[in-house]
């Protein structure tokens, strides 16, 4: 049988992991939330949910996919009886996720050749037109958005090809150090501006957004549990079979532990250092502008570079390459988890090392997906799920986009992780984890902390999670 090939070095396991935490979520999702949520509440909620929900899923999942050394569906199947079936939402969520996410990467690619077109007054810059233009004429724009989401695909289809040590870790290597230097430098520029200062009030205020008129009116404790619960799934790429799939290249000599606080902390940190880098921006150079949802992204930042002439086109260029760095490392991990499957399948069955075909198979089926999510254009171009499908709920089907974000961060990734909670508390029993994460010759330091949440904290506080989801998407 041929030798299941994984990362080559730890520092490239960590960026590899570090980046599939890191992406669009950290970006726009973490400061958009916070801020909309009460702010500082959101910010205790969410590092209380990351200890309690976040730490415990993450050091369950990279056990389990250590020990077994498979993907999401094999994991599941050769350990639980009862569970046997949670490997394929493990793998399903990816996919739907994967749909949406290469529609904004390509968004991000549209945005960087624009602020290069701007940069030298070329016709596919600005041409005069204000940001909220550029941007419902590049939704309308059917060809061009398929174009950039299928260009999305493409890349994040042949870095998958090249492999786990050859592909993702050498891309991830690279990026993620590039992306924390350029996210400095955006975050320099934009707390230095005047008037910045009231990005960090929105953020770190306690009722500020309220009481100045940036939202309406503060959200309930629900509401807020839900918003930062979602997030944090989302965020660390927990509830599907990610960090199953990655710890199983892991080194049995590795410290499981260590290293998913590692990633935990650098990917709160970089969603802060995101908040810093966006939010001061948007309050000193367009106050009015959207402060959620791809607008934020698209037509708030784009305002930005705008207002700050030559400098700022630089400053765009650098800011959505960054973004593209952090989603691309995000999209291989979502294609990674289908494909490791069926190349391990193959592998079993002596049929060799079938990566390079299955991430074709893969990336074709993810490009019809987010060929759906581009045409429709944020719902703006008539094939939107209630048009096509009809269904009765206005409120989250009005676009693919939404949708198919509802259907895996609003329910799967909750579900998944509240089922994997259960399997390892109840089925497996603590011991399973216990002596994987002995293995690298330390004891497991948390198993007390670990057995009492991963039995009722975690399992109480997805529930309650789950339930603010579905009332606020159905109810
Ligand atoms: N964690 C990524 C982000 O914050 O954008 C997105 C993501 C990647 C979600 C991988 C889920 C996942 F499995």
């Amino acid at each position: 049988m041929d030798e299941r090939k994984g990362f080559g070095s730890h520092f490239g396991f960590l960026m590899a992991a570090v980046g599939s935490a890191v992406g669009l979520g950290n970006i726009w999702g973490f400061p958009n939330k916070m801020g909309a949520n009460g702010g500082f509440l959101f910010l205790i909620i969410y590092l209380i949910l990351a200890a309690l929900c976040g730490y415990i899923i993450m050091v369950g999942e990279l056990a389990l996919g250590r020990k077994t050394g498979r993907g999401a569906v094999d994991t599941y199947r050769s350990l639980t009886k009862r569970f046997k079936w949670l490997g394929w939402l493990a793998i399903l969520s990816p996919f739907l996720i994967l749909g949406f996410y290469c529609t904004l990467g390509g968004y991000c690619l549209k945005y960087m050749v624009l602020n290069v077109g701007n940069l030298f007054s070329a016709s596919f810059g600005n041409n005069g037109l204000a940001s909220a233009e550029v941007f419902g004429n590049m939704l309308s724009n059917q060809g061009e958005s398929v174009a950039y989401g299928l260009i999305f695909v493409l890349i994040t289809l042949l870095i998958v090809a090249g492999g786990v040590s050859g592909g993702i870790e050498k891309f991830c290597s690279v990026g993620m150090p590039c992306l924390f230097f350029m996210l400095l430098i955006v975050i320099i520029r934009s707390c230095t501006l005047p008037g910045a200062v009231d990005g960090l009030k929105y953020m770190f205020v306690p009722g500020w957004a309220v009481a100045n008129g940036v939202i309406e009116k503060a959200p309930n404790f629900l509401e807020v549990l839900s918003s930062a619960g979602g997030q944090m799934f989302f965020s660390l790429s927990l509830g599907m079979g990610i960090m199953i799939t990655y710890g199983s290249y892991l080194d049995k000599k590795e410290n499981i532990e260590k290293n998913a606080l590692i990633i935990l902390v650098c990917d709160t940190l970089i969603a802060l250092m995101a908040g810093l880098a966006v939010m001061p921006a948007r309050f000193a150079l367009d106050p009015t502008g959207d402060i959620g949802g791809p607008k934020l992204l698209f037509i708030t930042m784009q305002n930005v570079f705008n207002t700050m002439g030559v400098v700022g086109y630089i400053f765009g260029i650098i800011f959505y390459l960054l973004v593209i760095l952090a989603a691309v490392s995000s999209s291989i991990s979502l294609l990674e988890v289908v494909v490791a499957h069926f190349v391990d399948k193959a592998t079993e069955n002596g049929k060799g090392d079938k990566r390079k075909v299955y991430s074709i198979i893969a990336g074709i089926a993810c490009g019809l997906l987010c060929l759906l999510v581009c045409l429709d254009g944020l719902g703006g171009n008539g094939i939107a799920p209630y048009q096509l499908l009809h269904l009765p709920m206005a409120n989250w089907n009005d676009n693919w986009l939404d949708f198919l974000d509802m259907l895996s961060e609003g329910l799967m990734m909750p579900l998944g992780a509240l089922f994997m909670s259960i399997c390892i508390g109840w089925e497996l029993g603590v011991q399973v984890v216990d002596d994987e994460c002995s293995l690298c010759g330390v004891r497991f330091k948390s198993r007390k902390f670990f057995n009492v949440c991963i039995k009722y904290i975690t399992p109480i506080l997805m529930v309650l999670i789950l339930y603010g989801q579905i009332h606020a998407f159905f109810l």
